[in-house]
């Protein structure tokens, strides 16, 4: 027997499984609650404490998976014979992996042209069928929605409330490793709004069985040119490099609101500039890889901070959770665009050190006495 077998087995009493619910599990969540230091000291609080939640280590790097077990093992347990998903591609790594593993056929619509090389090469090799669309997502998402009502295939994209049920065990998950503690401020990448929706609804059922006794401020971020809930209205042409965000109709748009409204948070936008240097930032002085449109979260912490917002807030020590929803693995072409070219030389012993920037010759090593 190990120990962690899954969200549904940790958190069964707060999720809507019985006893003859087949649970289809990769072993999801248990992600770390990483400490961000240079994040702590750009808030200008001395008494911030910045956790970064990597849900880039979930069993198919991303967040998705907490949803998608859930999803899936209903789907199951309803008779499925089949699954379908619109995606901007991690829910269609995630679909296809739980898929695979139930046994059911995946079907995956995609926006042709529009999904990092990572989440692809999944739902390739667990073998889903995937159809690439000559649209954006809203498109496609319009589409397995007619598919699934007229058809018997199960939808699985965060319109489906086991999505959400899966994937509010991220807040409680968030509680358990902060000792109780709730979080001051939860920072998060906004797209089609089912995760905000989840962690809100997860952090008020923690409140609701005195798990905790206040709740966090949502603080949600979309992409500039793909901020429909910002705007007001949905973007006909969604644009950004974040392409897991590049969404402008979400379908959890007014549960995304309460979210906001209920916990006195606001949802705003980062520009892709501004998404990269935090993309940036996260590996090259935190040392932790996470995709461009989970560095959204912390985007939008660095433009709160540079604008005083935690310096306004009445309180001398604060707890921050920004979610880093997607491993960085997912998007190569990304962190190769991102980064300094590397140099090549002959396989020389002289080359390399050239390259290396060492001229001297070698001081004489002390001998061990
Ligand atoms: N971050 C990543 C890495 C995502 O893949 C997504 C959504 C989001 C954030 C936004 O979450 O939609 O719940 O507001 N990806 C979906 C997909 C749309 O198809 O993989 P959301």
């Amino acid at each position: 027997m190990i120990n962690y077998q899954g969200i549904i087995a940790k958190y069964r009493q707060h999720l809507p499984v019985t006893g003859k619910t087949p649970i289809i599990t990769l072993n999801e969540g248990n992600t770390p609650l990483i400490p961000a230091p240079s994040l702590n000291k750009l808030s200008g609080m001395p008494g911030m404490e910045v956790f970064l939640k990597f849900e880039g280590a979930n069993p198919t790097g991303s967040f998705k998976d907490r949803g998608m077990t859930l999803a899936i093992s209903k789907a199951k347990e309803e008779g499925a014979k089949a699954v379908i998903c619109a995606s901007t591609g991690n829910t269609s790594a995630s679909a296809a992996a739980y898929a695979a593993r139930a046994g059911l056929k995946c079907f995956v619509i995609l926006p042709k042209g529009a999904i990092a090389l990572g989440k692809l090469a999944q739902a390739m090799l667990h073998g889903a069928k995937i159809i690439a669309v000559d649209g954006n997502f809203d498109q496609a998402l319009d589409i397995v929605k007619e598919i699934s009502e007229k058809y018997n295939v199960t939808l699985v994209n965060s319109i489906n409330p086991y999505r959400i049920e899966g994937q509010k065990t991220g807040a409680f998950e968030i509680v358990d490793q902060l000792g109780g503690r709730c979080p001051d401020f939860h920072f998060i990448p906004v797209g089609n709004a089912g995760n905000i929706t989840a962690y809100w609804k997860g952090y008020r059922e923690y409140k609701r069985i005195g798990r905790i006794s206040r709740l966090p401020r949502m603080l949600g971020w979309q992409a500039a040119l793909s901020a429909p809930i910002v705007k007001g209205k949905p973007i006909k042409n969604p644009k950004t490099i974040a392409t897991a965000i590049k969404i402008g109709n979400p379908a959890s748009w007014q549960a995304a609101e309460c979210a906001r409204d209920e916990s006195e948070g606001m949802i705003g936008l980062v520009t892709d500039r501004q998404i990269l240097s935090a993309y940036r930032h996260l590996s090259q002085i935190e040392g932790v890889f996470c995709e461009p449109a989970s560095a959204a979260s912390v985007a939008g912490f660095i433009k709160l901070a540079a604008e005083g917002f935690f310096k306004r807030q009445p309180m001398f020590s604060s707890v921050t959770v920004c979610i880093l929803t997607g491993h960085g693995l997912k998007d190569p072409d990304r962190a190769i665009q991102e980064s300094s070219k590397f140099q090549t030389c002959q396989p020389k012993l002289e080359s390399v050190l050239r390259l290396m920037g060492i001229q001297k010759k070698p001081a004489k090593r002390k001998q061990l006495a």
